[in-house]
């Protein structure tokens, strides 16, 4: 075994092995406006679900490890506490990597990705017309991890309405994991899609 000891490791490399070795991990395409109205989208993989009742997500929009500077989602969700939080699938996949270069703030990365924005019911932000499920969200608590390069920022959502397409539903209206085909965000540039020839079962009665 190699040992890695954070303390006195430079940040890139501690998260080059964080990220190659916790994975796969979901990846939300989150979107926030700003005061000016000028709307933002991009993707973060510091992502899960944490709870079902409150329904919470929680992201986290880290600083900069290049120069320390906050990224223009952090400094939209600051200013309106709002965010659709989108599923990324492999159909969108592309796209979703465009919205992750580092464009002006005043530049509305749905068009330049080519997304479609789509009028959300609750929430100011818009949602992605072309991602599968999106949760509109209301931001309760902004958690600062710290104010050094790579630091990160818990962004704790409460979902207050989910949109589901009806391609992806069977017919008891439940999600089919055959259909969604969801795709995770691994190591560097490695990803990973879960269509029917990577999804397996594990029936718990079977095993002794
Ligand atoms: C698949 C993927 C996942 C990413 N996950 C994160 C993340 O969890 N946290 C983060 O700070 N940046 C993450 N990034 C990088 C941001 O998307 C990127 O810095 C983006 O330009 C931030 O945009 P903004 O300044 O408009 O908020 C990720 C990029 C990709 C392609």
């Amino acid at each position: 075994m190699i040992k890695i000891n954070p303390k006195n490791t430079e940040t890139k490399l501690v998260q080059e092995y964080l990220l190659s070795a916790v994975g796969p991990r979901p990846i939300a395409l989150a979107s926030t406006i700003d005061k000016n109205n000028i709307p933002n989208l991009s993707p973060f993989s510091f992502f899960n679900v944490f709870s079902g009742n409150p329904p919470i997500l929680i992201f986290s929009p880290a600083r900069r490890i290049r120069n320390n500077t906050e990224k223009d989602t952090l400094r939209n969700l600051q200013q309106i506490k709002e965010v659709v939080i989108n599923i990324v699938n492999y159909e969108i996949v592309e796209k979703m990597v465009k919205s992750s270069f580092d464009y002006a703030s005043e530049i509305d990365e749905f068009i330049e990705s080519g997304f479609t924005h789509l009028n959300s019911e609750i929430v100011k932000p818009y949602r992605v017309k072309e991602s599968p499920v999106q949760m509109e969200c209301a931001v309760n608590k902004i958690i600062s991890l710290g104010d050094n390069a790579g630091s990160g920022n818990l962004i704790i959502c409460e979902i207050q309405l989910i949109h589901i397409s009806e391609k992806i539903l069977n017919q008891n209206k439940k999600i089919d994991q055959n259909k969604i085909d969801l795709v995770g965000r691994m190591g560097y540039d490695w990803y990973i899609k879960s269509d029917s020839k990577s999804l397996f079962k594990i029936n718990k009665n079977n095993i002794k």
